[in-house]
């Protein structure tokens, strides 16, 4: 036997039964030839040790034990700060089922590709066996995985960021199945090379997905969802083509609940691209003035929906915590947000305080005199520099967060009442619009625009088409996933059942200045309040071209001043600018022409004849 497969051997903790699961480990061991293999249990004391054991390396600093207990500094290499989505690939044995949207290559080429690069590729380090459950363990909805990662980072964060640890074996038994997930951070050992505090390859990095065989490889990369394999791999790129297959959605939403000062309560779902606001949403607070409201968080992320025996779409939050974006995060724009990060978090490039606290960008009103920015170099406020990176992020574990909902774990989920969609523009698109009927809502969701944002590599603030936010996160072929919401609103209808109300909202239009009209935050409340009024079927508005937008006399305004003529400039509906959008929306039917569903052409066409007339 080789010395591989014995150490394998001999580390297999007595409670693994599942023996395809231990050949999978020696195989991938075979292939990587790690120096060490540790099976994690998930326990405190194992986190413990690794976050010493990181401190030790330098890949982690502990924080002022008095301002933040239990808590860590990360600073990543700054070649590896994010998403890296022009390297994300899903290899469906097909090209049209990967769509044009997605990067694709043929499986079998890929796998060639990858095996070449995983030779070796743990040399000198040591092989995590992370086994996890996305959702409650052993509910009938949750998915479980396994990780094999070469880095202790990924494994304090899948702690967090999932239900990680033992209990997941139990689940699993003997032949239970699981999600293989495998990744490397493309930076081997020789004997005797000291470490960096980041490994990763700052020139290869491939981040794989093949749909059919449900398998997740990752390469290069030790940051966020290019390495956490749980979070957009497992519960969005691989879950939406599970979802395709048997009937529900894995979707990139926050789910929220809502209690109305009467005491009713709704759920809500929306859908915004990354770092446009869903975890700000999802922890609303409702302004003093509607302290009757109260807002609860089921997730800030990720929500699968199944549609439940009365036609009810069902929604939970697959996640067990937050990898949440921290610049922009303050007491006063997210309190309870800020409530949530007192104590036990992993924080990942934002700035160190000389008095060994965080700070990032808009924290507080006045930087700092004196910090270390994230690349490790003094900092001061006229240094011309950002002390956190843009994409600065924290790890939490969901319950820290004060006003978790009392269902957010229930695997029978909560009953969604409306799906909210939103993009990030400065001009066009008007504060909120509610959608004539689940076809326009689908249209709405497809052709929605967004300005890109630092949470993916690459140019940051130009408009890209991201339909139903999903464009980085969608496993198979864009058009047939719009079929897929269209199947499931007629299969729904034909139940007789009630069906979510849809909205598209727009928090971030501009003044001539470049500055947000819209105060946003807990103000959303008062536009979240017209949308379930529109539910209740209370609500009033005026009709145009594309759907319901409230005037002015329609939103409460107690303890806001906000004019008439302000909300004119966020809700304004240019006739130029649409026809400009439109043209756009054409573009993109032209891309997805391929299994385009007829309805939405349908759609876009009386659409234009409105905006004609
Ligand atoms: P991912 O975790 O990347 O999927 O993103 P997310 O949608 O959860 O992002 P998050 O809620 O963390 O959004 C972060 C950014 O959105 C910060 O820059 C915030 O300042 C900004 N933001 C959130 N809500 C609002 C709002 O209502 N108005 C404005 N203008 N900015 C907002
Ligand atoms: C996103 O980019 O949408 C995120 C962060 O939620 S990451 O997990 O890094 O993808
Ligand atoms: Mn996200």
């Amino acid at each position: 036997m080789s010395a591989v497969l014995s150490m394998v051997n001999s580390t297999v903790p007595a409670y693994v039964k599942h023996k395809k699961l231990v050949a999978w480990v020696q195989e991938i061991a075979a292939l990587t030839e790690p120096a060490h293999i540790v099976w994690c249990d998930g326990s405190e004391a194992e986190y413990n040790r690794l976050c010493d054991d990181m401190v030790n390396a330098g890949t982690l600093k502990r924080l002022n034990p008095e301002l933040r207990p239990n808590s860590y500094l990360a600073w990543s290499d700054p070649s590896d700060v994010a998403r890296v989505e022009d390297r994300t690939f899903i290899c469906s044995e097909r090209k049209e089922d990967a769509g044009p949207t997605n990067n694709w290559e043929e499986p079998a080429k890929m796998r060639a590709t990858l095996n070449g690069l995983f030779k070796g590729s743990m040399r000198g380090r040591t092989l995590y066996v992370i086994p996890f459950s996305m959702g409650p363990l052993g509910s009938p909805i949750a998915q479980i995985g396994v990780e094999l990662s070469d880095s202790a980072y990924v494994v304090v964060n899948m702690r967090m960021m999932t239900r990680m640890g033992k209990a997941v074996y139990d689940v699993l038994g003997e032949n239970g199945e699981f999600v293989p997930c495998v990744h490397t951070v493309g930076a081997p050992l020789q004997a005797g090379q000291k470490d960096v505090a980041w490994p990763c390859n700052p020139d290869t990095k491939y981040i794989v997905h093949y749909p059919e065989t449900r398998e997740i490889w990752s390469y290069g990369s030790g940051y966020g969802g290019n390495a956490l394999l749980g979070k957009k791999c497992l519960a969005l790129r691989i879950a939406s083509t599970m979802g395709r297959d048997q009937g529900w959605l894995a979707e990139h939403m926050l789910i929220l609940g809502v209690t109305s000062p009467e005491g009713k309560k709704y759920h809500v779902a929306a859908a915004f691209p990354s770092a446009c606001g869903k975890t700000n949403f999802a922890m609303l607070i409702p302004p003093a003035s509607m302290n009757g409201w109260k807002v609860t968080t089921i997730g800030d992320d990720i929500a699968w929906i199944k549609p439940d025996a009365n036609g009810k779409l069902r929604a939970i939050n697959p996640e067990a915590g937050y990898f949440g974006v921290a610049p922009g995060t303050n007491t006063k724009t997210n309190s309870n947000c800020m409530a949530s990060l007192n104590e036990n978090v992993i924080f990942t490039n934002v700035a160190l305080t000389d008095e060994g606290d965080v700070w990032w960008e808009g924290l507080t009103k006045e930087a700092p005199a004196h910090l270390v920015d994230w690349t490790g170099q003094d900092w001061t406020p006229d240094c011309g520099r950002k002390a956190s990176h843009p994409n600065a992020r924290f790890t939490v574990a969901a319950q820290q967060n004060p006003v978790i909902d009392n269902n957010w774990d229930n695997p029978a989920g909560v009953e969604i009442d409306a799906f909210i969609f939103g993009g990030r523009r400065s001009t066009t698109v008007p504060l909120v619009t509610e959608a004539r009927n689940w076809v326009e809502g689908v249209y709405m969701a497809a052709t929605m625009g967004s300005e890109t944002t630092a949470a993916a590599f690459g140019q940051q603030g130009v408009v890209r088409r991201d339909p139903f936010a999903m464009l980085p996160f969608c496993g198979y072929n864009m058009s047939d996933y719009f079929q897929h919401w269209l199947n499931l609103g007629a299969k729904l209808q034909s139940t007789g059942a009630k069906l979510p109300s849809i909205f598209c909202v727009n928090w971030f239009r501009t003044d001539e200045h470049g500055k947000f009209i819209w105060p946003g935050f807990g103000d959303n409340m008062r536009v979240l309040k017209w949308m379930l009024e529109r539910v209740e079927g209370k609500g009033q508005g005026v009709e145009h071209v594309f759907g319901t937008s409230p005037r002015y006399e329609d939103l409460t305004w107690d303890g806001l001043d906000f004019t008439e003529a302000q909300f004119n400039a966020i809700t304004s509906i240019d006739k130029a600018a649409w026809t400009k959008e439109l043209e756009l929306h054409a573009e993109l039917f032209d891309k997805l022409k391929h299994n385009l569903p007829k309805q939405l052409e349908d759609t876009k066409a009386v659409i234009a004849g409105r905006l004609a007339a």
